[in-house]
């Protein structure tokens, strides 16, 4: 399949960035989205010219890195994936597809599709963790929890920081990334000790 791509490019958070159109061609439907942009970036490279940067790590749906605005949606037409996870399968041959970096002003872009997520840092260090010693593992499974705070626990430790409510909200609420950080700790006994002492 052959799509055609509208891309943020922006050389760093000083200069003002712009789209740039790029033909994507001979895609296997089964690439996932990331996989297609370094096709895209090979062609680019081969060229001389300079990549698309963006960011990944796990390619896996876990880190949360690889945010990215695609036709408008966080991480695009898929429900509950991250880019990494969205497939070209999800697009029509000779598609049109707008990609952009989160926008909000508490992501700067950094380069053109990489934003700076450390204010996201800032939120778990005045409070999304906790210092207690669990000890070895026999000492922790010492400590009983129930299968409700188990799962609500685990409910809430399943946000992976990516960004995609703040990207998604008109007021780039980060609410659900907060409410996440807060209770996921919290809602075990081994969080419960610090539970009011925020920095
Ligand atoms: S690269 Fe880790 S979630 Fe996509």
């Amino acid at each position: 399949m052959n799509v055609k791509l509208r891309v943020w490019r922006q050389a760093s958070t000083k200069v003002e960035g712009c789209f740039e159109e790029y033909e994507a061609r001979d895609l296997n439907p089964n690439m996932s989205f990331l996989e297609m942009l370094d096709v895209v970036n090979e062609d680019l490279t081969l060229s001389g010219k300079e990549p698309i940067a963006f960011e990944h790590d796990c390619r896996e749906g876990i880190c949360g890195s690889c945010s990215l605005m695609i036709d408008g949606e966080p991480h695009g037409p898929e429900n509950k994936v991250a880019s990494c996870q969205t497939y070209m399968r999800s697009f029509q041959d000779g598609d049109v597809i707008t990609v952009e970096p989160f926008r909000s002003r508490a992501f700067p872009v950094l380069r053109d599709l990489i934003i700076d997520r450390s204010s996201f840092d800032r939120i778990i260090q005045r409070g999304g963790f906790i210092s207690v010693s669990t000890g070895s593992a026999p000492d922790a499974n010492a400590i009983l929890v129930s299968k409700d705070s188990a799962d609500t626990a685990m409910d809430a430790a399943a946000c992976i920081g990516c960004g995609a409510c703040v990207a998604a909200c008109k007021n780039s609420s980060a609410m659900l990334f907060v409410s996440a950080k807060a209770a996921h700790l919290n809602s075990l006994p081994q969080g419960r000790t610090e539970k009011m002492s925020v920095s």
